[in-house]
């Protein structure tokens, strides 16, 4: 969209045209809903910019809520917005820890700007695409919320004035989830410089660990399961080296978080045999490498040194793992596992597996299994030794509201 497109719908016009274009959303098709508005004398382009916008707060309302449907968007901006959950959690871990301005040095549409605001920060968004400032400087406006957005190329910036010079770099090429620091834009080096100090950035997960300068906390987050982000803190916010987080409201309930860092990892966990229980841990888990810290947790062990599975002889409901039963031990080799599941009268299968080279779908196939019981069955690495076990998700229970 071209800034004057925006600046039109902006306008008492674009407003009854986006206005419209939402009433009817859904009940005629967007071929009919156009001819109609642009035969009531809207310009194309208006109508266009305003069929596409209720598209996309629609589209937007899984990632950022109920008020989406009153915020603007571009397509890719909304791809790189961070969800509203995971923003939230940001700021509030900010608030606690005492700044009062903050500068957002790329601040797209401003999903994590408006959270900011939210949180009580005073906010100034830098963002070098015209378009994406002013749909963030109205983002905050129709919400409510106050700060000021500029124009500008985020590395002449000086942050020094800002308790918090936050950055949330997109990728040049706009593609992929591969960590690709030379991909960065504001660039790495840049990104750097301010964790040195007092910065905070958003980055892909997949960030390795020796990337993470010195100093700098690395927290992995997930959202219901997603593993979504890694966020670095810098030298004056770092409260752990490695920390994870997990965000779901289900298990937590609406503002719960749970997290765990490299303090509650004990460096020495012993692997044995499975026991009873098994622990498949939550993916910022182990992209954080606090695996032994949900051993600890639930009086485990891992199964293997170098897999990520835990297994102890008690049930422990737990954030941070998946909890299963070991009901039996079967068969490894394909021929004597299929027989052990048809014995189960087993139809239907899931299979968890790690560190063998199995794919679950092609394996389902070929096991060609009829029976009328639906079951779970995790194929691993224990001890150098590939080995298969039939168990039983244990339902997490729900936070009550
Ligand atoms: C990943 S997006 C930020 C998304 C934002 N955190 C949100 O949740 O909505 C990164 C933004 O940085 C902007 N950007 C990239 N390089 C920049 C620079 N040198 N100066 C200012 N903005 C820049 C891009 O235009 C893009 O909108």
């Amino acid at each position: 969209m071209e800034l004057a497109t925006f600046e039109l719908l902006l306008g008492a016009q674009g407003q009854r045209v986006l206005h419209e274009a939402a009433e009817s959303y859904g009940r005629v098709d967007d071929l009919t809903l156009g001819t109609r508005l642009r035969a009531a004398g809207h310009p194309p382009e208006l109508v266009a910019a305003a069929i596409g916008q209720v598209a996309l707060r629609r589209r937007a309302a899984s990632k950022l809520g109920a008020e989406a449907a009153s915020m603007y968007f571009t397509p890719d901006a909304l791809e790189q917005a961070t969800r509203a959950a995971v923003s939230a959690h940001r700021a509030d871990r900010l608030q606690t820890l005492g700044p009062r301005t903050l500068v957002d040095l790329g601040c797209g549409i401003g999903a994590d700007l408006v959270s900011f605001a939210r949180a009580g920060l005073h906010v100034h968004g830098v963002e070098l695409d015209p378009v994406r400032a002013a749909m963030a400087r109205e983002n905050l406006a129709v919400l409510g919320l106050r700060g000021t957005i500029e124009l500008v190329d985020a590395t002449t910036v000086d942050t020094a004035s800002y308790d918090v010079a936050f950055v949330d770099p997109a990728r040049r090429d706009g593609r992929g989830r591969t960590f690709d620091p030379q991909a960065f834009t504001p660039p790495w080096p840049f990104v750097e410089s301010l964790l040195a100090g007092h910065g905070v950035a958003k980055v892909l997960p997949g960030i390795a660990h020796d990337l993470v300068p010195d100093g700098v906390e690395a927290e992995w987050v997930s959202e219901r399961g997603d593993l979504v982000e890694a966020c670095l803190w810098g030298r004056a916010f770092a409260g752990a080296r490695r920390r994870a987080t997990v965000l779901n409201p289900t298990l937590l309930g609406p503002q719960g978080t749970a997290t765990l860092t490299d303090e509650d990892a004990p460096e020495d966990t012993p692997a044995g045999e499975p026991g009873e229980w098994w622990y498949e841990p939550d993916d910022a888990v182990i992209r954080a490498g606090l695996v032994t810290a949900v051993a600890a947790l639930t009086g485990g062990w891992l199964v293997d040194p170098h897999i990520a599975y835990v297994s102890s002889a008690t049930l422990v409901v737990t954030p941070y793992a998946r909890a299963f039963r070991v009901l039996e031990e079967l068969p490894y080799r394909e021929k004597q596992l299929r027989a052990a599941l048809r014995a189960h009268d087993v139809g239907t299968l899931t299979i968890k597996k790690r560190g063998v080279s199995v794919v679950p779908e092609v394996l389902v196939k070929r096991l060609r299994l009829t029976g009328s019981v639906t079951a779970t069955v995790i194929l691993t690495r224990v001890q150098g030794e590939g080995r298969a076990f039939l168990v039983e998700p244990v339902s997490a229970p729900r936070a009550s509201a």
